[in-house]
């Protein structure tokens, strides 16, 4: 019996995820935070699923020596520490059985050909040609040389042409301004087809970002409203309220619009503003991210009428409880000028969305950990519900709340019951949860199975990244000349600087409290 339509939707559209080839995921950065929390994890949950693809193994890369038996008890206990489900040794025991670990320099060519030795002989021992999936997950000062030496060591090359053809799977940042992008763009092209490119960014990954796509072009009742004649802003939160942690030495480096900005809030904006594809295919979907990318209008940078604030948060309360500010951070310079918020308003210059502003706001400590889309609509003609004090119509609104309590909402007016006319917003509720359970899988299950069958989608293309850098280099350039000028401190646990609010008082908008 077909049960497809009663299970979880991920499980149900993930048949062509079985058709997977034979892999070897490599993990460069193998005793990095990431890997722990995140990769290792990842893996094991897909094998709960029994989505890992037949003869699958795992391979850790990093400097440091470490024997294989380690490696496999330090996989165990980030299981154990970070996976959303419980530790089960059985199914664990099956991967470790088959997961290795090859110490060695990102830039030594003899690790490369150790690295290559490894791989041919797990493939001669299955008897069977094998992908090799590269997962480059270290600081971005060693990309370059993990590319070139996958290029040297023939890794890159391995069953080109055919379904096994390696890939590689590239963590954030891509670059740290336009320049740098470009230039490992060059770097990657030298070693790598692009189709074997899987510029990763997990916001991409979340079950409700996919969905985006789901609800704007499996529902025809968006699709004539989705533009300048009944749009009148876009707001784009992504909002937590942790603080930098123990990561001030690479926040420092970054700052929120690199963190955030330039690349998940910017996805979310081009899936919100893109052209219907063609199809689903990758190339299509990324064609139509790039187009929109391109046609956002250079900002506006200057300090009070600009399109552009940043801020930094000084110490506040989270949850009823002191936090430290910003400089504070350990790691952070006490006359640190990085921000831990960006706000900026975006206009795109297409026939769509020509006067419609789009918003976009990120920070750390924020008072709330929330991330939106909010599409708020024109507000009616007044002649028939003039605005009084029993009625106060407020402009419909439809948010997809990416995380957390996944959903969407539209907000509508309604009368109050009663013999007078008196109105008020109230809202529709689709939640997740409610609907298909809780056991949502992690972005990165999603994308590394994605990588693994060679799909894109889901993934960045060398062209995108670069137009959305160039956007933000320009208010680097800026922020750099201005020194501290500009900057805003906010309490954490705020909504961020005023200065932020006042970005949008100039359209008469107000940011939604979410
Ligand atoms: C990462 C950033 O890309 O995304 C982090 O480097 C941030 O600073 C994280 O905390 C947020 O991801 P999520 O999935 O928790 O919203």
């Amino acid at each position: 019996m077909d049960n497809s339509s009663s299970r979880h939707p991920f499980l149900a559209g993930l048949s062509k995820h079985r058709g997977a080839p034979p892999t070897i995921v490599v993990i460069f950065g193998a005793s990095g935070d990431l890997t722990a929390r995140k990769l290792i994890p990842a893996i094991y949950n897909l094998a709960c699923d029994n989505l890992l693809p037949s003869d699958f193994h795992l391979v850790g890369f990093g400097r440091s020596k470490v024997p294989d038996e380690e490696f496999r008890k330090l996989a165990e206990e980030a299981i154990t520490q970070f996976s959303r489900r419980p530790y089960q040794e059985e199914i664990w025991k099956r991967v470790a059985e088959r997961t290795f670990y090859e110490a060695g320099g990102y830039d030594e060519g003899e690790a490369f050909v150790r690295l290559r030795e490894r791989i041919e002989s797990i493939e001669k021992s299955l008897g069977n040609p094998v992908q090799s999936l590269f997962y480059v997950s270290t600081p971005p000062s060693v990309f370059r040389p993990i590319l070139e030496g996958l290029g040297s060591s023939g890794l890159a090359k391995r069953h080109r042409g055919t379904d096994r053809a390696s890939k590689v799977i590239i963590e954030k940042p891509f670059g740290r301004d336009l320049a740098s992008a470009q230039e490992l763009n060059r770097v990657v092209a030298s070693v790598f087809e692009e189709k074997q490119v899987f510029r990763i960014d997990h916001y991409l990954g979340k079950e409700t970002v996919q969905d985006l796509l789901v609800q704007r072009f499996a529902n025809t009742i968006f699709e004539p409203i989705w533009n300048r004649r009944y749009v009148d802003c876009v707001q784009i939160t992504v909002a937590e309220d942790l603080g930098v942690g123990t990561r001030g030495g690479y926040y420092e480096q970054s700052g929120a619009m690199r963190d955030m900005i330039q690349n998940h809030t910017m996805q979310l904006l081009a899936l919100t503003a893109m052209e219907p594809p063609v199809s689903l295919d990758p190339e299509s979907v990324r064609d139509e991210k790039v187009k929109v990318l391109k046609a956002i209008r250079p900002l506006d940078l200057s300090l009070e009428e600009g399109d552009v604030v940043r801020g930094q948060y000084a110490e506040g309360l989270i949850g009823g409880k002191k936090v430290p500010g910003y400089t504070q951070e350990q790691g952070v310079k006490e006359e640190s000028t990085t921000e831990t918020y960006t706000a900026l308003r975006l206009k795109i210059s297409n026939w769509r969305w020509e006067g419609v502003p789009f918003y976009l706001r990120s920070g750390k400590r924020m008072a709330r950990r929330v991330s939106e889309i909010a599409i708020q609509f024109k507000r009616p003609p007044g002649h028939l519900f003039a605005e009084s004090d029993l009625i106060q119509v407020s402009p419909n609104t439809l948010a997809f709340q990416i995380q957390p309590d996944e959903g969407s909402t539209v907000l509508l007016n309604s009368k109050i019951p009663g013999l007078e006319t008196r109105v008020q917003p109230v809202k529709m509720h689709f939640r997740y949860k409610t609907t298909f359970g809780s056991n949502t899988p992690e972005a990165y299950e999603r994308l590394v199975l994605d990588a693994m069958i060679g799909d894109g989608t889901l993934f960045i293309r060398g062209d995108e990244t670069e137009a959305s850098w160039k956007l933000v280099t320009p208010v680097h350039e800026w922020w750099n000349s201005l020194g501290i000028r500009g900057m805003e401190t906010y309490a954490a646990g705020s909504w961020g600087p005023l200065a932020a609010e006042r970005l949008l008082w100039k359209n008469k908008h107000q940011w939604r409290r979410p």
